[in-house]
């Protein structure tokens, strides 16, 4: 069916830290966005299309609203949902006292599909239209995710979690369950619709050699798979992999050498890598994922996007909640949160960059620009509609902005869930906010 949504519209056809600016950010005050077949036909100057729309097609107009690409989620941990706001520890400490015992529990399937369905809920609510998703160690937690997300139409990246050592042995697998599970996983899910397979070693600390010798193994069997881990997010994490694996030359070393940087392999964080280490992620086309409020609730640091994006070596960066370490599924409080780490490193992310990153850089890095992340004829109908007078602040506050660039920083800075008036999918409204009482 033909849906026609009218409005001031966003998106980015190039990345605004290594292009000019006017020729990546396109801004139209009064769009005409046409859908059919889940993807996009159209979209220009409203005065333009609407003589041209077939005689009868009903045109949904979005007032005091900024129309933009689904939000794209390039890093988290579904699990981990119903464990957010955890108390007091760093990293290790954390991942000990907390996800390991919370992640025990997606032994069981009915669980498991509980909470995806708390998760992908909540996605929906904040406008979040793609996720690249860790599973648990449990197949089972990642057969239960694809299910609700197949069942929802959504585009969605998700793996096992592979870990073989460091973890509480309920948890752990091995070398051969790890490849034959995450092939057995990859066979049955990866491009079943809009779903694909992210090998996921969780990180360096808990995958033996052998387990990264067969994960890198699997990922060459299947170069148009995704691999998702973490990399040298916190300080003594960073102690301790140098001490694991004493023959590697640095944290992406490890990676490198088992064949698990390449295009589409998303590594969170990357807070404290060197300038060697930019340069073997840039050389692979392997990308990294900002993950602002988990960094500051982990307290493991700021990382500097400007720096990731230095034009000798740029880095493809996307944005991410990384729950449950993050504290918000909204991508404009991550947007906010990561404003503040580059100010942390003496520099203003400007809004544009900001919305870059939540939307096509999050899908430049799960290497899937091409089909959403950017709202342009040929593209996936995945659509978030936010609402520029969501609470009376922002409303009171929005008669000051300086233009659109100041009205959409106003907007990642003070707005939230409340913001995200209607979340569409493949050309359907998945979510509409209910009506104030
Ligand atoms: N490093 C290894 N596992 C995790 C995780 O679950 N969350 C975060 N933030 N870092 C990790
Ligand atoms: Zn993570």
């Amino acid at each position: 069916m033909m849906r026609v949504l009218r409005g001031a519209m966003a998106s980015f056809s190039g990345d605004p830290f290594l292009q000019a600016q006017n020729d990546v950010f396109h801004y139209l005050p009064d769009a005409l966005i046409v859908m059919e077949n889940g993807h996009i036909m159209q979209v220009g100057n409203a005065a333009e299309l609407l003589p041209a729309l077939p005689a009868g097609i009903v045109v949904e107009t979005c007032p005091d609203s900024l129309i933009l690409p689904g939000f794209v989620d390039c890093h988290v941990h579904y699990p981990q949902t119903g464990m957010m706001a955890a108390f007091g520890e760093q990293l290790i400490d954390w991942l000990n006292h907390y996800t390991f015992v919370e992640e025990q529990a997606f032994v069981d399937a009915d669980h498991a599909r509980q909470v995806a369905r708390v998760f992908l809920d909540e996605q929906m609510r904040h406008g979040v239209t793609t996720g690249c998703v860790f599973g648990t160690v449990h197949p089972q937690s990642v057969e239960a995710l694809f299910a609700e997300a197949q069942q929802r139409g959504l585009r969605l990246a998700a793996g096992k979690v592979c870990m073989d050592r460091n973890a509480p042995g309920v948890l752990l697998d091995t070398p051969q369950r790890a490849y034959d599970e995450s092939r057995v996983l990859i066979e049955r899910w990866h491009g079943q619709g809009r779903l694909e397979y992210a090998i996921t070693p969780r990180f360096a600390p808990t995958s033996s050699t052998a387990q990264l010798e067969w994960l890198g193994a699997l990922a060459a069997e299947h170069p148009d798979v995704l691999i998702q881990s973490h990399v040298s997010e916190n300080l003594g994490e960073i102690a301790w992999v140098e001490s694991l694996f004493p023959g590697c030359r640095d944290y992406a070393d490890v990676y490198a050498r088992h064949g698990l940087l390449r295009p589409r392999a998303v590594y969170g964080h990357g807070i404290h890598l060197s300038e060697p280490e930019l340069e073997v992620f840039h050389a692979a086309g392997a990308s990294l994922a900002h993950c602002p409020t988990s960094n500051f609730f982990l307290g493991s640091g700021c990382f500097d996007v400007k720096r990731g994006k230095e034009s000798v070596r740029p880095v493809t960066v996307g944005l991410a909640t990384d729950i449950g370490a993050g504290t918000s599924f909204s991508m404009l409080q991550t947007m906010a949160a990561a404003y503040q780490a580059a100010q942390f490193n003496g520099h203003a992310l400007t809004a544009p960059q900001a919305y870059y990153l939540a939307t096509r850089g999050s899908a430049e890095a799960l290497g899937l620009a091409g089909k959403v992340g950017s709202i342009a004829p040929g593209m996936e109908a995945d659509l978030v509609v936010l609402d520029l007078k969501a609470t009376p602040l922002l409303a009171w506050r929005m008669q000051y902005a300086r233009g659109i660039e100041d009205a959409m920083f106003i907007l990642m800075m003070m707005g939230d869930d409340r913001a995200v008036s209607a979340t569409w999918v493949a050309g359907e409204p998945a979510w509409r906010r209910p009506a104030a009482a």
